[in-house]
Order: C-alpha cells, then structure tokens, then sequence
C-alpha cells in the first residue's frame, strides 16, 4: 500500500501532525510525506491512500502553501481513498473552525476520491465550521491552540481507523 501525507504549514502544528500521523501508518505501507509546496499534485494519483493536511487562516481560509492548488487541478481521484486533517483555533475562530479541511474534502470529493477517515465533533466547543457533515468533521480536526494535550492521543485513534477503513 502506498500512502502519501501532503500538507501545508505555517508555523509547523500541521507539519508537526503529519510527522505523527505517517509515524502511526508506518505499520500499514509505505509513506511518503511531502509539503504541498513541493508537490505537483498530478502526482497524488499515484498514492493507493492520500492523506491531505493543512492548517486554516484568515477567516476560514486555506493555508498559504496550498494557494493554487487545493483545487487539486482537476487531478482524476476516481475511486482513490482520500482522508484530510487540519488544525486550527477553536476558541478565537469559533466561526470558521478548521474550514480549510471542508475545502479540501469538498476538492477530493469533486475529484472522484472516497473520503475517509470523518471524525465525531464531540469534545469541541465551537459555533461553525465548514468542515461538518452532520456530527461528524469530514476529517481530523486538531486544536494546538487549546487542545494540544489531545493532538497525539486523537492521532493515534485516527490513524487506527484509517487502517480499518482501508
Ligand atoms: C491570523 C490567524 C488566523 C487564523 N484563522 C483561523 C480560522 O479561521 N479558523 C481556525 O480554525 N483557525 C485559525 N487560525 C489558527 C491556526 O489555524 C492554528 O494556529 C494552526 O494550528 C496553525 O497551524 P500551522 O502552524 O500548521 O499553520 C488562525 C490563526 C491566526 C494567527
């Protein structure tokens, strides 16, 4: 199983996750962890899982190194599994709470990619975010600003899924 962790980072929490996160799927394939900035991303297609991370910025923006992209260019994700984790700031952005990973799920999904990997909203206190389908986040949401005690915990869960849903 190939399996590729792509991310953007400003201040390294989301770089930092994706570390963790290909530590925890070591067992299950082989991982290539790569920033999005270096990445061209016709070549997310060659991965059998795509686990895509970024942080969210402005008012619910996608972070900086994903500009351009995170339309993922119209590459063809038919039928490729595709999960998303983002971090963000629950408490001083509770309206836009990690929105970027909604605009990647939403770019996976237009992609023809099968999303997995959603995650219960349960233990979060915030008002909005683009990233909720029902009670669920469309991917792990991550809280260094207020949470960060949780982050390695709520990795190592996530990660197990992942291996039970691919
Ligand atoms: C100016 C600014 C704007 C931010 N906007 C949001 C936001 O809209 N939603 C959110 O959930 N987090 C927001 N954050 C919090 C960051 O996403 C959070 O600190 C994240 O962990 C940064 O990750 P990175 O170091 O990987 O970029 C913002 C932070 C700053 C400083």
């Amino acid at each position: 199983m190939k399996i590729g962790i792509f991310y953007g980072s400003t201040t390294g929490n989301t770089a930092n996750a994706a570390n963790a996160i290909k530590n925890e799927l070591k067992s299950a394939g082989e991982v290539n962890l790569q920033s999005i900035s270096e990445t061209d991303v016709s070549t997310l297609a060659d991965y059998d899982l795509i686990i895509l991370g970024t942080s969210t910025w402005g008012l619910g923006e996608i972070q900086d190194d994903w500009a351009g992209k995170e339309s993922l260019d119209g590459t063809d994700l038919t039928g490729k599994k595709v999960a998303i984790f983002g971090t963000g700031d629950q408490y001083s952005y509770g309206e836009t709470f990690v929105d970027a990973i909604g605009i990647l799920a939403r770019s996976a999904q237009q992609a023809g990619a099968i999303l997995v990997g959603k995650w219960p909203s349960e233990g979060y206190d915030f008002s909005e975010s683009t990233a909720l389908d029902g009670s669920h986040f469309v991917g792990l949401a991550l809280d260094d600003d207020n949470q960060a005690s949780m982050t390695a915990e709520r990795i190592k869960k996530w990660s197990e899924q992942l291996k039970g849903e691919i």
